[in-house]
């Protein structure tokens, strides 16, 4: 949009993208009142008829379509313009309208609208034609967009049901990674983190116990105590974690927060012994989202502790197991009603 207005052709214009109902979802403007804006945004989403009917080819100018204040049918879809009767004379009239529609495999999944030129006339073909260009840029980004949430979207799931399969090993910890992520990402929001850090731990959060497929049935399920062999097993599961994610292009940015999810904020945990801050902050976080999850689940050999009873464990190991600015947050954010 910032390119558009620097061209200084009309002194208002308005991107609108639509979702796969029609309705205006998103709207990038200059030169519009709020009222105007609010007006775009709540105007009623267009069928395919309707669509059909806007998308006349009496109207086109190139690819896109000019429409005459005095239709009014198109002027109350659009409703950007300040109806006039005035008839236009080459002139630009306040009521005239220029839509760009947005199209991607013939469905219109928004419009760029220009109105009021700057030279106060009709515009010609190559203004059309630069407006088209910018609008078919719009369309490309958005369809990128589109294709990799959707394409991301695929591949969360994907995940999802890996890690339901490794929780499936053992009935006591079914739910435990997505109930973690959601403390986590709690957490995380709650502290202020920017939206790509919280990003990090929605997925890290995911899949921190994910090298448990790599770890014996036997020892994963056992009843009793483990050996200190049988331990030293189930200590190899954040760098089987490791290595399994960082193999994967979108996910190589979890294989250290993975990596770190049991290390101890006094260098005492595992598998190197970090402490403080050369733990990282996504995995100090999950670390206390972690335990608390299993704190106050059931588990083969005890019953859930209470809420109350879990922060004050966690608030036990602040600046020991856990970084204790963390367990302020989450304490606070407990407080709050946030777990
Ligand atoms: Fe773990």
């Amino acid at each position: 949009m910032k390119g558009l207005k620097d061209l200084h052709l009309f002194n208002r214009m308005v991107i609108v993208l639509k979702d796969s109902q029609g309705r205006n979802t998103h709207l990038a403007q200059v030169g519009l009142t709020d009222q105007e804006a609010d007006q775009i945004r709540e105007a009623p989403s267009i069928s395919e008829e309707t669509q059909a009917k806007i998308l006349d080819p009496r109207y086109r100018i190139s690819n896109s379509y000019f429409f005459s204040h005095d239709d009014r049918e198109v002027q109350r879809l659009f409703p950007v313009k300040i109806p006039t009767t005035q008839r236009s004379t080459g002139e630009w009239d306040p009521a005239d309208n220029l839509i760009v529609p947005m199209l991607i495999k013939g469905k219109l999944i928004g419009y760029l609208s220009a109105d009021d030129p700057a030279d106060g006339r009709i515009p010609t073909l190559e203004v059309v034609r630069l407006l088209e260009l910018y609008a078919n840029q719009a369309t490309i980004s958005v369809d990128n967009l589109r294709l990799y949430h959707d394409l991301e979207r695929s591949y969360f799931d994907t995940l999802k049901a890996f890690v339901a399969a490794m929780e499936a090993k053992d009935p006591y910890t079914k739910g435990h990674s997505e109930n973690v992520r959601l403390h986590a990402i709690k957490l995380a929001q709650f502290m202020g983190l920017p939206a790509d850090r919280v990003r990090l731990i929605d997925y890290s959060s995911l899949l921190h116990d994910i090298g448990k497929i790599g770890i014996k049935e036997s020892i994963l399920n056992k009843p009793e105590y483990l050996t200190d062999e049988e331990y030293e097993e189930v200590k190899k599961h954040p760098l089987l974690g490791d290595q399994m994610v960082s193999n994967i292009e979108n996910l190589r940015t979890s294989a250290p927060v993975i990596r770190a999810h049991h290390e101890h904020f006094d260098g005492r945990g595992y598998p190197e012994g970090r402490r403080g801050s050369q733990i990282p902050l996504e995995a100090r976080i999950i670390s206390v989202a972690d335990a608390y999850e299993a704190m106050t689940s059931d588990r083969p050999y005890r019953k859930a502790f209470t809420t109350a009873e879990a922060l004050r464990r966690l608030q036990a190991e602040s600046d020991r197991q856990f970084d204790k600015d963390i367990v302020d947050a989450f304490v606070t954010m407990a407080g709050r009603g946030g777990v």
